[in-house]
């Protein structure tokens, strides 16, 4: 029992709320504090402040500034989580059919409404999907009600077979009775650690609470909310911004405010995340390369992503990346700027080597390994 939950927690519900860095904390709110009275006390990227009525939305942020909100949007954190109506998965695909042992799931959507049922042939546990989480890059999992509980759904969808199967972190074994066979209920404190995660204003005090929720990583959910600076801002006081830019952060703090939903080096260290299950935990990985330098901004988060941006694919875009420190042949020579010996064998595509692709078992994806590295051709996954 204390394994299969060592499990799940390591995989995808992995929900405990552990401290950041103290340091990187710390300076997480100072900067905030002392440069903009902001993030408000208690707030971190996927906790919602006491009043959620200063949640505005995008729609208002796009008013001033148009370039984030017109390509942020788009992004896989946007749609972290979705409405039904809003699902593409859902829309493209109305029917799903699974068997398991002898249990038959069944999702069927009409108009904006999407039924999940499961039945062993004698009788059947039918309810709406309330929201669909994960934009379905890997696998999206269906969020449901049974009996006043979240529950999350015992099959997922997955891209690559575009269809159910079980989710990511369940028991593979045939769930016992109809009711187990529904779903897993999420605690009072797993809840609340799903949906700060997946949506923007959707946590209130520690609960979840629906009245204010934006689905997916919207705007506020990385700057806060946005209420008072938008009043701010539109009666011409500049001064002082009421909102927090992340744009000034170490990239250890950095690694620690995305790590909020990516998981921090600490949180994978505390809970002993073993095997390439922790590949999925960028920040983590990354901070164990020898490339890491928590003072050094070409090798942050920010360096390598725009989290207002579609995540860039083609190897090459990252090469000016990598070659911001370091040498090809031939080229600068070893300086400062750019340490160490050049690279023996390639001068291009960088991270086809040096950050190699990883499978989950059971998560039908490839994740890349942030630990940047010289990989040994018979290695075994380094952790
Ligand atoms: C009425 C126009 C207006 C609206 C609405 C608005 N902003 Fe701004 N925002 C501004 C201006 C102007 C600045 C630049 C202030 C400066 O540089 O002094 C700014 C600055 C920012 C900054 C940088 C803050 C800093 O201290 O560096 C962030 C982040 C930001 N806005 C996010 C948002 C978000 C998120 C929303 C929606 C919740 C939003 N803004 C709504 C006008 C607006
Ligand atoms: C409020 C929680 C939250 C924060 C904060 C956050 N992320 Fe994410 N991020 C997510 C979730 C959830 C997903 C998965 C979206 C999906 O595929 O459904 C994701 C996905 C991504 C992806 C994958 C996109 C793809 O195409 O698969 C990248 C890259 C990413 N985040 C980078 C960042 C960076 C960089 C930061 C910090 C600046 C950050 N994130 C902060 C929740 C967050
Ligand atoms: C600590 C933050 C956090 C919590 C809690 C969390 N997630 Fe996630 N989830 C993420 C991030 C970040 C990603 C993207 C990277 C990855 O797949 O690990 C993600 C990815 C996913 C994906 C795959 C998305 C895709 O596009 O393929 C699904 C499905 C998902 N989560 C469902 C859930 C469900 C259901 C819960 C609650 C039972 C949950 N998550 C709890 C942060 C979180
Ligand atoms: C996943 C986290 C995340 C989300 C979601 C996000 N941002 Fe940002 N934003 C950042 C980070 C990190 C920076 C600092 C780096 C940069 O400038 O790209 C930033 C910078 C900014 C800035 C410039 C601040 C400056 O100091 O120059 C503005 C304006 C802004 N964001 C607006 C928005 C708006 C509007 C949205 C929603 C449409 C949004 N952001 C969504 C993380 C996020
Ligand atoms: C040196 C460049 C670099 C840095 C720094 C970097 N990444 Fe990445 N990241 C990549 C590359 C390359 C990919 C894979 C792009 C592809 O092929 O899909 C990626 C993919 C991702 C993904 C998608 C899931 C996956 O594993 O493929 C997430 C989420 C992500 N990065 C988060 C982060 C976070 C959070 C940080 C900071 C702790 C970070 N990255 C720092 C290069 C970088
Ligand atoms: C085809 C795979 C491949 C590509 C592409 C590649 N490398 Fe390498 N790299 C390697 C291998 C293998 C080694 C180890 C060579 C050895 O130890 O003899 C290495 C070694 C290195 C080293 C360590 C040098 C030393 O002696 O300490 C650095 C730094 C490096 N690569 C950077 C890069 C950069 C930057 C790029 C892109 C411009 C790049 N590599 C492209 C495979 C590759």
């Amino acid at each position: 029992m204390v394994l299969a939950r060592a499990f799940i927690l390591a995989t995808i519900s992995l929900t405990i709320s552990l401290p950041l860095r103290t340091d990187s904390f710390r300076a997480l709110f100072a900067q905030g504090a002392e440069a903009n009275e902001f993030p408000l006390p208690g707030w971190r990227p996927n906790q919602s402040p006491l009043h959620l009525t200063d949640y505005v939305g995008r729609k208002v942020c796009a008013q001033c500034h148009p370039s984030e909100a017109t390509t942020q949007p788009a992004t896989p954190m946007a749609h972290a989580a979705e409405a039904v109506g809003d699902c593409a998965i859902l829309r493209k695909h109305p029917h799903f059919n699974f068997r398991l042992g002898p249990f038959r799931y069944e999702i069927d959507c009409r108009g904006n409404r999407c039924i999940y049922s499961v039945s062993d042939g004698k009788r059947t546990l039918s309810t709406p999907i309330l929201w669909a989480f994960g934009q379905g890059k890997a696998g999206q999992t269906y969020v449901l009600k049974w009996e006043e509980s979240y529950y999350q759904s015992y099959v997922s969808f997955f891209n690559d077979t575009k269809t159910l199967d079980i989710t990511l972190g369940f028991p593979k074994t045939t769930p016992p009775t109809l009711e187990a066979a529904l779903g897993l209920p999420l605690s009072a404190e797993e809840a609340p650690n799903c949906f700060g995660c997946h949506t923007t204003a959707g946590v209130n005090r520690g609960r979840v609470v629906t009245d204010h929720l934006i689905p997916g990583v919207s705007c506020e959910a990385c700057h806060g909310p946005g209420a008072r600076h938008s009043a701010a801002m539109k009666s011409g006081h500049l001064r002082k911004t009421y909102i927090f830019s992340p744009a000034e952060l170490k990239p250890d703090e950095l690694a620690d405010f995305c790590g909020a939903c990516h998981r921090t080096s600490v949180q994978v260290q505390v809970m002993d995340i073993r095997g390439v299950a922790n590949v999925r935990f960028q920040p983590y990985r990354l901070e164990k390369a020898r490339c890491w330098n928590p003072d050094d901004s070409r090798i942050s988060c920010l360096a390598c992503h725009n989290p207002h941006e579609q995540l860039n694919e083609d190897p090459a875009f990252y090469d000016s990346k990598c070659l911001a420190c370091r040498r090809i042949k031939g080229s600068v020579s070893s300086s400062t700027d750019h340490f160490g010996p050049a690279c023996p064998v390639g001068f291009r595509n960088c991270v086809n080597c040096h950050m190699p692709k990883y499978a989950l078992p059971g998560g039908h994806f490839k994740f890349t390994d942030h630990w940047i590295r010289v990989v040994k051709s018979d290695e075994s996954y380094p952790f």
